[in-house]
């Protein structure tokens, strides 16, 4: 059997959504290449999560295609595209909260944690997950919480939580939605250095609002607006595009 094979880890092919008249991806074709920091920007309700429902199979488009390193994944449930090496964070969390974060993470391993994280190895490596649960957290600088519940976490703790949680599946492709919103200054700057420190076999987009931080972490930026792509390109020839300052800068 031959693999497909493509330059890019992700490629969205005009992909369109609509909830009822009101079309919230409209057309959006996307080339990302393998290695890439994509940041994702746009006014709120411009489609950005709705992008990303489609990308990692939450949501089927009315029409177009999306394509991960070649292979048309676009009839595929979540957990097969997670098994090919497709992982996110969501904008809200969901974490058991009065159950241990240790526990936590060993369901999100398992992909029990709700709708989220998907089955995505055998039940038979059940027992090195409690393992491999201690090190996610001692990635993301939790080990010592692990057997605190999730109720006493910060935030910005569960914040690294979910994207230790992300990276565990060791992606090749990662979409983070709004990592840093709703941080502290602190947090922020802990959060920051994680997602800086993604090693460069993934491929990170990332939609996030904070665009000082975001603007260091990013290499190409792509901007929405009512559902189309505005701007799509070099970061900074898109942050000196004029209808990126009509859109989003607001300057
Ligand atoms: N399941 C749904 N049913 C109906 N409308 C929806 C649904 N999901 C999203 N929408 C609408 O689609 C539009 C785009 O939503 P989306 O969440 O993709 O925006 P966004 O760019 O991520 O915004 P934000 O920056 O606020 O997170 C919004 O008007 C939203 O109300
Ligand atoms: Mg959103």
């Amino acid at each position: 059997m031959s693999m497909p094979s493509s330059n890019f880890a992700l490629e969205t092919i005009g992909l369109n959504k609509a909830f009822g008249g009101l079309k919230v991806t409209q057309g959006v074709s996307l080339s990302i290449r393998p290695g890439e920091r994509r940041l994702i920007i746009g006014p709120n309700g411009a489609g950005k999560t709705t992008l990303f429902n489609q990308i990692s199979g939450d949501m089927r488009p009315n029409s177009g295609r999306i394509k991960l390193f070649g292979e048309d994944v676009t009839m595929l449930p979540p957990y097969r595209r997670a098994h090919r090496g497709l992982s996110r964070t969501y904008q809200i969390i969901t974490l058991f909260a009065g159950d241990t974060l240790e526990h936590n993470v060993t369901l999100g391993l398992l992909g029990l944690l709700p709708s989220r994280w998907q089955m995505w190895r055998p039940l038979s490596s059940y027992r090195h997950l409690a393992t491999e649960a201690r090190r996610t957290l001692d990635s993301v600088g939790l080990l010592h919480l692990a057997d605190h519940p999730v109720s006493e976490l910060a935030y910005g703790e569960k914040r690294r939580v979910e994207l230790a949680m992300a990276m565990s599946q060791k992606p090749r492709v990662l979409l983070l939605d709004e990592p840093l919103a709703g941080l502290s200054d602190s947090e922020r700057t802990t959060v920051k250095s994680l997602v800086a420190s993604i090693p460069k076999d993934t491929t990170v987009v990332m939609i996030e609002h904070d665009m000082d931080t975001a603007l260091d972490l990013a290499e190409t930026v792509t901007l929405l607006n009512y559902g189309r792509v505005i701007v799509d390109g070099e970061r900074d020839t898109v942050i000196a595009d004029e209808r990126t300052r009509e859109v989003y800068l607001g300057a």
